[in-house]
């Protein structure tokens, strides 16, 4: 066996078009060049004190050390109950209705894994996060993309009807949406659930950035509206909320038969991971109301930092309703085409960012647009800002 032989000759064609995620690219073109790295969306500062000292502690007394139970263990499941309950008055069993997993990446694998028979049919909003395209292909399903477009990424609620088949087997919606910052208003929220209702399908509801919302907007879990929470799996992330993104401790909420199919996969995917970091995610999730609500307004205010940065140098602005990332247009500064301007930014100007294109099958809606993250300390973004604005004009 040959180590020349490119790796995609040993992928099944099913999975041949994965390659490598361009955040993996884009992080090794920042380190390689010494650039800003505002492409993948991490924050450059830690969570709470408290929340890894519970870490540390949980680490030292030995607990969760040794395998933790398959479905997370009872402190955590029992915290991630009553976060629903708190914030959202959601009701959730914690024995039979929540599920610990490895990120909401491993959530979303074993969901699609779980659910998805070679050939169904899977809706997604698009550009969609790319975990979905590689899960969907590894079930050998079909994605189905509804494109969201530039400038507001609004749902196109006809083109959402439209696209359901009898082949449909799921609804996988993202909001607050990366890479876009959209987040559903109510009608939005309402189209999804008649179009879920009416045509029987399982949704499953991506809501990492819960938290990221903006401008006094209110996150609904798709979930609590009528006749959701039979069909609905929630799926979250502490990484976002807490800023542990490498702790990679998530879960996905549904009714018990949904959860145990869910469970089924996941069990032969990781069994049980971070067992320390479950103690104190579960501690995480417990504290005040001040922490979610400054940390919101943290974000926001970054937002605006960045947001308005972008706009002075001259790029066309969408700015986020939620998440940690905002969407600019390149065109004004002369640019067409993101993934030939993010490769070239390092030299151009000492900045990484992320291409929209990646994310779209309809490469034309996304070829313009390029995704900058803002978790980032005030001095790393005004920097980046300070370099962009010697970008050479076309
Ligand atoms: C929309 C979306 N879903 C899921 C994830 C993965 O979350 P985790 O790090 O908890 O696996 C991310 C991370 O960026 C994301 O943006």
């Amino acid at each position: 066996m040959s180590s020349s032989i490119p790796e995609r000759q040993w992928l099944p064609p099913h999975l041949r078009t994965l390659g490598t995620t361009i955040f993996a690219e884009m992080s090794a073109l920042a380190t390689a060049t010494g650039s800003i790295n505002l492409g993948q969306g991490f924050p450059d500062t830690d969570g709470p004190d408290v929340v890894r000292e519970a870490a540390v502690s949980a680490l030292r007394s030995g607990h969760g050390n040794q395998y933790p139970p398959g479905i997370g263990i009872p402190e955590l499941r029992n915290a991630i109950a009553a976060h629903q309950l708190r914030w959202y008055g959601q009701s959730v069993d914690a024995d039979t209705e929540v599920l610990v997993t490895a990120g909401a990446t491993e959530a979303i694998a074993a969901t699609i894994l779980a659910l998805v028979d070679e050939g169904d049919e899977v809706i997604a909003l698009e550009p969609y996060y790319d975990s979905y395209g590689a899960c969907i292909a590894m079930a050998r399903g079909v994605r189905v993309p509804v494109t969201l477009r530039a400038p507001s990424f609004r749902i196109d609620v006809e083109a959402l009807r439209a696209a359901v088949t009898p082949r449909t087997r799921l609804l996988l919606i993202n909001s607050p949406h990366n890479p876009t910052g959209m987040a559903l208003t109510d009608a939005e929220r309402e189209a999804i659930r008649s179009v879920a209702v009416e045509n029987d399908l399982i949704v499953v509801s991506d809501e990492v950035y819960e938290h990221l919302v903006f401008d006094d907007r209110a996150h609904v879990p798709l979930a609590t509206l009528p006749g959701m929470a039979e069909r609905t799996i929630t799926i979250g992330s502490a990484g976002k909320t807490f800023s542990f993104t490498g702790w990679k401790i998530g879960w996905a909420i549904a009714e018990p038969g949904l959860l145990n199919a869910v469970r089924t996969t996941k069990q032969f995917l990781t069994y049980v991971s971070g067992g320390p970091f479950q103690y104190a995610v579960a501690q995480a999730l417990e504290l005040p109301d001040d922490y979610y609500r400054s940390f919101t307004a943290e974000l926001q205010r970054k937002r605006n930092l960045l947001s308005s940065g972008l706009a002075s140098i001259g790029f066309d602005v969408s700015v986020p309703e939620g998440t940690y990332f905002v969407t600019t247009d390149i065109r004004p500064l002369g640019f067409d085409d993101g993934l030939d301007f993010c490769r070239r930014l390092p030299e151009l100007a000492g900045v990484v960012a992320i291409p929209h294109q990646v994310f779209y099958d309809d490469l034309e809606a996304g070829r313009p647009l390029v995704r900058w993250a803002f978790c980032k300390q005030d001095d790393v973004l005004l920097e980046a800002i300070d370099r962009l604005s010697a970008l050479p004009r076309r």
